[in-house]
């Protein structure tokens, strides 16, 4: 089809005003349509392919067979532009902004802190506001589901839940205890009850009311466009891809017959991300969506009709009222497809996404099909030859031609039949999160027994996940008919179905003991089920199955997360408009809220500009032998393409190059970057560039590589105190074990971005860049450029979540993308897509443990020998300073007082790890309690008694001999324990597990003792720079960026106590190196500490001056002292400089004054498991922290539950997967699990302690942006504790350290029972695994 043929059209309406697009592009989807054509950047892209919700929009579209209109959220990534005919979109910018009126939810949302950096905020904002369009007060349950589809990396949800949860009627009570009690009123009343206490952040009180009566205004003229009667044929043709959207189903037939290749698309949720990531190209593309046949719902007794145009979320609503009305034994189908279409995907694809689509794309973890499968379902097909019906049955599923559809059949419903009286219907699913991610194993399963017997008539099994389609088990289904259900049929059922569905040792996927457990696991849960509910038809006809094994079948309820948080008041004597120690919102939150925050792509175009797209390497370790970029050259809008030759100055180093010179070291290394004039011409490009390799061996991925080929980077460090080997000589035990502890993405929201723009003179360049660095973006730049550092200003308005991440690698991007500006002469967007993000930039260190702990029987630790190595990754980057972190901080809260710590970082074939939230400790202090706990299991004592025993507890020497006072570590811990009420409940968990064989809890406290800061003295410095105008506002630089972290906030706080004048005088804008030179990069928990000095020191420069203009004038007002001032010549205008902190680390002796203070904390989680899946609810957390007198407690407690939710996920959900080659698989969303809102404890309190001083910052505050990614080990001690607890009760040995991430899998598979029993295992020597640790 080619793009001069004329195309109809495109009508629909954007926030209320009219878009007519005459040769619309069927490869366009919405979000790129908002963002680029008509500059509404409210709507961000995270993740590009459905996953991450920051794109979400409301759709609002007439129904013209019901007369109603009805309003739905969607990701507008995967909306293609062309499906949009006749539907009006509300993006963020439509709902409020500052300059008109702004919405309750999003004045809620920023006063309630649920936005720190601000990324994913707009698209919470629309979730919110499309679900209140439905309904004004949303229960719990529809709230949960609503967000459960948007991600946020820097909050933690619990504000974001709360504010959601502010229209909920319900939210005035948690209700969600499990005693029925309100939990909040009550611990708000005993902490309101304590002198200073404060608990709130907020004043609900100044929240606007939500009108629902205030009626969405939907275009007449769409109403009109949907009551046509003569539906024309849409015709829209691209460059590559013609889009059909026929009226009628005659129409539809006719053009499937003529394009019988060409998908029919709906939801595009499919065919779009094939689009999209694999590069397929349809030249025809049919949209059903006007063909009224598909949307027909039919009910009648023998069952549902449904359309297959119907979405999912509309199915769902059909199920929901079909099964009231009905009795339970005929809805039994319903009920099963009810509870999949709960936590299936997020709400935006579950609106999308249509049945047919769903049915028909058949992917191999389909939630539906299974059930769908065992239900007998028809499916009604038609095509112009005419109507057919196909059984949705194994052979279809496995997509056999005989049972298939013909290319040219359309797919019209889906006859889903109700249960028969004897017949029970079950759904499972086991996901690396229980809401929105694919499952890893899932099963639809389906009994029919002879008449009032148990005796099995006819029984269906299908599983998703253990190979290319759903599976059935028919042959072993066919075997058990007419057997008792009885546990001697499960046991052959089990092994039947073993045998029958098999997976490779060496299946796609990995993790294949675990899924073939999952298998007989859910066939055991099945079991129970219709046990049970055979027992309830005829209570004396069945034996009682036990109450202790029963609640295997409850699924773990989603619940809307809550909590209190307490700090110390302010001192009522301070001044009402001092803001220092008050919960201040963030500076920019409402602009967040209302999508009017600029991000770095976000930026409107620069004349001529070009856009980046990155060739990476596919070889992990090879000598590059050629580049052929001529096809690249040619292909349409390419403008060059970009290699280490066109480098004028410095390619980086000789250890760390910037384009790939000569060699490669890892797959994802940047080889070359081709400019174009958009992405997609770029991104097609790469495909066309031919690299040609000789591969290098040898090829090393893993620690144990590494150290088999000594491949380190820098020398191996080492710390030391007391007689180790003596102490060994005389301890009661000792226990030598590894622990291995996987890497981490950060998975900032905003992905790598800069904008490079090369000025008419002078050779001067600026640099738009969301880095945490700008002075190092601006360094590489001039060596790469090879010009002085005085033509390079870079700017950072602000960073959409960096956490580590944006340290060193947005220089390189800088510099990569300032290359290609030089070249072509063009600015220069380069934007990383999310995959290229996670495959190039690294993350987290993995690191290996080992340790050899010598104890006495009553857990005092007498002698440790601890060893670290982390997976550096090819380049040096900041792995040695990682390693000298880890050996710093390892000995957390414990005196150990023989001690010996070593550690080294390997050099390996995957892309170079980098700084990461924390930097070494969450590692290094992991390992540390991993031998803790096993030196209390060892005695046979609480693990909490040996860490207690074992803890710092007067004024003492850390391992590098620096002098502190631990009195706050012990305060944190016992408020900690107080808090939590731990014993009461630890006697409670106990209880439990006694009561219950398949579900277990656990417990855990972990204490917590953090170095905040950098162990050189130069990193501390900082400088600021602040203007007062003759109209006395005031304007506030200074070297530290806004990441989210509220570090914009405090320093103007800061200048607000220290100017003594209102916060609304005080502006701060974007921070660059022009302003202030010589920056150091944010991090290290310093940035408000430093920063805040630097400021303080330049307002009291600025108050010095006016101090005699004052003192003459006192009534005087701040403006009249300012245009005093001006007029007695006195500079209004002061730069502050801090020198920063002494740090003395001599490594040579092993001592010195690392950070100029610590942090102290302790952290107290419980969880529940699941022993039969591996799934793990945690239900409470309660964390105290020593933030001394905070500057902003609502900040505070923001860094703190942020950086715990990140940390809860960093040790039990998220893991990065690589092949045997060091390919990493998990390059998004979609394969990379960050804990969503139901991962977080259900009740999360924080508290911060009384605040005792610390001089020596600013204030007496302390820097908080780390600490807390730490205590969500918590979490992970506490699964341990319940594992332990299932080991112990199944008459296993106890598992003495367990690996972290400690996911679904691990549980699962130390829970041995008698169906793990039943998996062989697999010997990694006989097949090549699919992925491999690396740690
Ligand atoms: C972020 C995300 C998360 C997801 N999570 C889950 C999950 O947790 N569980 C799960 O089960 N699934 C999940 N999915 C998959 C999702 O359910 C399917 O992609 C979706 O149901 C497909 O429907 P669609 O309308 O979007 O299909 P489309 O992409 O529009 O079409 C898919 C295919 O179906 C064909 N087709 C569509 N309609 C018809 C018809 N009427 N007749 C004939 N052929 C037709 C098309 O030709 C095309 O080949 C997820 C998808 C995404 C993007
Ligand atoms: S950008 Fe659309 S869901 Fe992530
Ligand atoms: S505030 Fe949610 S991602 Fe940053």
């Amino acid at each position: 089809m080619s793009h001069s043929k004329e195309s109809d059209e495109l009508v629909f309406f954007v926030n209320g005003r009219k878009v007519i697009e005459r040769n619309p592009d069927p490869e366009m989807n919405l979000l790129f349509y908002l963002r680029k054509k008509l500059g509404l950047t409210g709507t961000k892209d995270g993740c590009g392919g459905g996953d991450c919700g920051a794109c979400t929009v409301m759709i609002s579209r007439y129904d013209a067979i019901a007369k109603k209109i009805r309003h739905f959220s969607v990701t507008a990534c995967l909306v293609p532009i062309c499906s949009l005919y006749g539907a009006a979109i509300t993006t963020v910018e439509g709902v409020g902004s500052t300059k008109t009126k702004i919405h309750p939810v999003q004045e809620r949302i920023a006063k309630g802190h649920g936005t720190q950096c601000g990324f994913c905020t707009p698209g919470m904002v629309m979730s919110i506001y499309t679900l209140l369009r439905n309904h004004p007060e949303p229960s719990p349950e529809q709230l949960m589901e609503t967000l459960g589809g948007n991600l946020c990396r820097c909050t933690g949800y619990r504000p974001i839940a709360e504010s959601a949860s502010s229209f909920s009627p319900s939210s005035s009570c948690c209700q969600m205890n499990r005693d029925g009690k309100c939990c909040l009123n009550q611990k708000e009343r005993e902490h309101e009850n304590k002198a200073n206490v404060c608990t709130k952040l907020y004043e609900k009180e100044e929240f606007q009311p939500l009108d629902p009566t205030q009626e969405f205004i939907f275009p007449p003229e769409l109403m009109r466009m949907a009551d046509e009667p003569q539906k024309k044929v849409l015709t829209f043709h691209g460059e590559r891809t013609t889009w059909i959207s026929p009226g009628t189903l005659n129409d539809l037939l006719g053009l499937k017959r003529k394009f019988p290749k060409a998908p029919l698309v709906l939801g595009n949720t499919c065919v779009g991300l094939d689009m999209k990531f694999k590069e397929v190209v349809h030249p025809v593309i049919l949209s059903p969506s006007r063909t009224l046949e598909l949307f027909v719902v039919t009910n009648t007794e023998e069952g549902l009709t449904l359309g297959a145009g119907l979405s999912l979320a509309q199915v769902k609503d059909i199920l929901d009222d079909v099964v009231w009305k009905l009795p339970e034994e005929r809805t039994q189908t319903y009920r099963a497809l009810l509870k999949h279409l709960r936590t299936l995907a997020g709400q935006q694809i579950r609106n999308m996404a249509s049945l047919g689509g769903h049915i028909v794309s058949r992917l191999p973890t389909s939630d539906l099909n299974p059930i769908l499968g065992v239900g007998n379902c028809i499916l009604n097909v038609a095509s112009i030859e005419g109507a057919q019906q196909i059984p949705l049955n194994n052979h279809f599923l496995a997509g056999k031609t005989d049972a298939n559809l013909k290319p040219e059949q359309v797919l019209i419903s889906v006859f889903i039949p109700v249960s028969e009286k004897w017949a029970f219907v079950s759904a499972f699913r086991q996901a690396p999160r229980q809401q929105n991610a694919l499952a890893t194993v899932n099963a639809g399963m389906r009994v029919l027994f002879q008449e009032g017997t148990h005796t099995i008539a006819d029984l269906s099994i299908f599983y998703g996940g253990v190979g290319p389609t759903t599976l059935s088990a028919t042959k072993s289904c066919r075997q058990l008919i007419g057997r008792c259900w009885d546990e001697r049929m499960l046991s052959d059922a089990c092994r039947l179905v073993l045998d029958e569905v098999t997976l490779p040792d060496s299946a796609p996927g990995g993790m294949v003991e675990f899924r073939r457990t999952l298998m007989i696991s859910f066939l055991f849960k099945f079991y129970l089920d219709v046990l049970q509910q055979l027992k309830m038809r005829d209570p004396n006809g069945y034996p009682d199955t036990s109450k202790k094994f029963l609640n295997a079948l409850e699924d773990f309820p989603l619940t809307i997360p809550h909590g209190i948080q307490s700090y110390e008041c302010v001192d009522p004597q301070q001044l009402p408009q001092d803001p220092v120690g008050r919960p201040v919102m963030h500076q920019s939150g409402v602009k967040h809220a209302t999508g009017e925050a600029v991000f770095c792509d976000d930026m409107p175009a620069f004349s001529g500009e070009l856009f980046l797209a990155v060739v990476t390497s596919t070889r992990p370790h090879a000598k590059l032998i050629s580049i052929d970029a001529s096809e690249a050259l040619a292909s349409p809008g390419v403008v060059d393409v970009i290699t280490a030759q066109d480098v004028p100055g410095d390619n980086g180093s000789a250890e760390e190059r910037l384009y790939a010179q000569d060699k490669v070291a890892c797959v994802g290394q940047v080889v070359c970057t081709v400019a174009a004039d958009s992405y997609a011409h770029a991104k097609q490009a790469t495909q066309k560039v031919k690299i040609e390799y000789e591969d290098v061996e040898p090829v090393i991925v893993s620690i144990q590589d590494a150290i088999k080929h000594r491949s380190f980077i820098g020398p191996e460090e080492k710390l030391e105190q007391g007689n180790v080997e003596a102490a060994f000589q005389s301890v009661d035990q000792i226990i030598e074990g590894e622990v291995h502890f996987g890497g981490q993405e950060h998975f900032y929201m905003e992905t790598q971005s800069v904008l490079v723009v090369p000025k008419a003179e002078d050779k001067e360049v600026d640099i738009y860049v969301s880095s945490q660095d700008a002075a190092l973006a601006q360094e590489m730049v001039a060596h790469t450029l090879g010009v002085p550092k005085n033509r390079i200003n870079c700017h950072v308005k602000r960073v959409g979540g960096a956490f580590g991440g944006k340290v060193s690698k947005p220089a390189s991007f800088a510099a990569m993308a300032a290359v290609a500006a030089n070249k072509t002469g063009h600015p220069i967007r380069f934007i990383l897509e999310r995959g290229d993000d996670m495959l190039i930039t690294g993350g987290r260190h993995p690191l290996l443990g080992k340790y050899k702990v010598g104890f006495m029987n009553n857990g005092k630790i007498e002698a440790a020998d601890i060893e670290y190595h982390i997976n550096g990754g090819c380049t040096p980057d900041e792995s040695e300073m990682v390693i000298k972190y880890a050996l710093l901080k390892l000995e957390n809260a414990y005196k150990i007082p023989n001690l010996r710590v070593r550690g080294r970082a390997c050099k390996t074939n995957l892309p170079s790890n980098t700084a990461f939230r924390g930097f070494g400790f969450p590692q290094g202090a992991f390992v540390t309690e991993a031998w803790m706990t096993a030196v209390a299991t060892k005695c046979s004592l609480p693990p909490e008694r040996v860490r207690e025993l074992n803890m710092y507890k007067e004024i003492d020497k850390t391992i590098h001999k620096q002098e502190f006072d631990p009195k706050n570590l012990r305060s944190c811990w016992e408020k900690c324990l107080e808090n939590s009420s731990y014993y009461i409940r630890r006697k409670a968990v106990e209880e439990f597990n006694q009561q219950h064989y398949w579900k277990k809890r656990g417990i855990a406290i972990i204490p917590m003792k953090f170095s905040v800061g950098f162990p050189k003295s130069f990193y501390y410095q900082a400088a600021a720079l602040v203007h007062i105008y003759t109209d006395g506002s005031v304007l506030v630089a200074h070297g530290g960026v806004e990441l989210g972290q509220g570090i914009n906030t405090k320093m103007i706080q800061v200048a607000s106590r220290e100017l003594k004048i209102p916060m609304s005088y005080i502006h701060l804008g974007e921070m660059n190196t022009v302003t202030v030179p010589n920056t150091i990069g944010t991090g290290g928990s310093t940035g408000a500490d430093v920063n805040g000095k630097a400021v303080q020191n330049a307002c009291q420069t600025l108050l010095r001056r006016l101090e005699p203009i004052i003192s003459q004038s006192p009534q005087g007002s701040w403006e009249e002292w300012v245009n005093e001032a001006f007029t007695q010549s006195i500079s209004l205008s002061a730069t502050g400089y801090f020198r920063g902190y002494q740090s003395d680390m001599d490594w040579e002796k092993g001592e010195g004054n690392m950070p100029p203070y610590f942090v102290f904390g302790a952290a107290c989680s419980e969880v529940e498991i699941d022993c039969l899946t591996g799934a793990h609810k945690n239900t409470r957390t309660d964390i105290v922290m020593d933030a001394c007198f905070s500057i902003n407690p609502a900040v505070d407690i923001g860094q703190i539950e942020g950086a715990f939710t990140q940390g809860l996920g960093l040790y039990t959900i998220e893991e990065l997967k690589y092949s045997p080659e060091g390919v990493l698989y998990t390059r998004g969303p979609n394969q990379y699990k960050i804990p969503s809102m139901t991962d977080i404890p259900e009740e999360l309190h924080v508290s911060l302690l009384a605040p005792t001083p610390n001089p020596i910052a600013i204030y007496s505050s302390k820097g908080l942006g780390e600490a807390g990614m730490f205590l969500g080990s918590s979490v992970f001690f506490a699964i341990a504790d319940a594992v332990a607890a299932a080991r112990k009760e199944r008459g296993l040995a106890p598992t003495l350290t367990m690996n972290s991430p400690l996911t679904a899998e691990s549980i699962r598979m130390a829970c041995e029972d008698q169906f793990t029993d039943l998996i062989p295992k697999i010997d990694s020597k006989c097949c090549k695994p699919w992925s491999i640790a690396v740690a």
